[in-house]
């Protein structure tokens, strides 16, 4: 229970990755809050709120919640996210945008807020492989999760020492996002050609989530960390 009384709140925390990590911080002792954008109807979680991470105004009403429900959160995980897939000429600028606005602007935000009102603690944002290798037909998303690497840095450096920022750039993890009818065939071939040839699971995202949220992780900040069966090594 090395997060006993912490509040937490996981953005994009009703399946997969992030509902992997809410669970892992629950067991870990943190109180923890999600939001989605799912049917209300669909999501099991406890405290969960509906907030579209893009919305400024959504975003500081969900912190103004969470706040007066649990607590001012300490340990903010920036894991919200949505995937295009399309080639390039194809992508409209509807597409393009809305990615962006979602996944870099989402994870600005909420880190924003989050700078605004903790005293000290943690912001995680979840990245992706692809923000540092790049993918054919998902422009849009690597330009997003790259983004997100150099806000963890810049954010890092300007917070220290009083909120230590990082980032996890998970590779191919089984959730919704990959499944067989949310990604090309060819975009899910591509994703096993790694040294493990396997998809993570979302629990092992969460384990190296619920480490740097952890007391053992205090002298981290600024990183990138992959859990990604070996897509990328540096
Ligand atoms: N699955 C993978 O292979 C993989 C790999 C690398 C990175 N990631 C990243 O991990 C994160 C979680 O991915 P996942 O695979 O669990 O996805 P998922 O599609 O299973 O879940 C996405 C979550 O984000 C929420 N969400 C989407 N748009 C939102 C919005 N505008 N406002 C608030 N919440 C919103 C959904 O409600 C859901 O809870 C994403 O940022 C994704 O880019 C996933």
């Amino acid at each position: 229970m090395t997060l006993r009384g912490k509040v937490a709140l996981v953005t994009g925390g009703s399946r997969g990755i992030g509902r992997a990590i809410a669970e892992a911080l629950t067991a870990a002792g943190s109180r923890v809050a999600i939001c989605h954008s799912d049917d209300p109807a669909s999501v099991t979680f406890p405290v969960a709120y509906s907030a579209d991470v893009s919305s400024e105004v959504e975003v500081i009403s969900l912190f103004d919640r969470v706040t007066e429900e649990l607590g001012t959160p300490e340990i903010v995980v920036n894991n919200a996210g949505i995937l295009h897939e399309a080639p390039l000429t194809e992508t409209t600028l509807a597409d393009f945008d809305r990615v962006i606005a979602v996944n870099l602007r989402g994870s600005f935000l909420v880190a924003r807020e989050s700078a605004r009102r903790m005293e000290s603690g943690r912001i995680l944002n979840i990245a992706s492989d692809l923000g540092l290798l790049g993918r054919e037909n998902m422009a849009a998303y690597s330009a997003s999760k790259g983004g997100i690497i150099a806000l963890t840095r810049s954010m890092a450096r300007e917070l220290a020492p009083r909120i230590l920022v990082n980032a996890i750039a998970p590779g191919p993890i089984d959730t919704d996002m990959t499944s067989p009818g949310a990604m090309s065939p060819e975009a899910l071939a591509k994703d096993l050609d790694t040294p493990l040839a396997r998809f993570g699971r979302p629990e092992e995202v969460a384990a190296l989530a619920t480490f740097l949220a952890g007391p053992q992780a205090g002298f981290i900040t600024g990183q990138c960390y992959g859990v990604n069966g070996g897509s990328v090594m540096t």
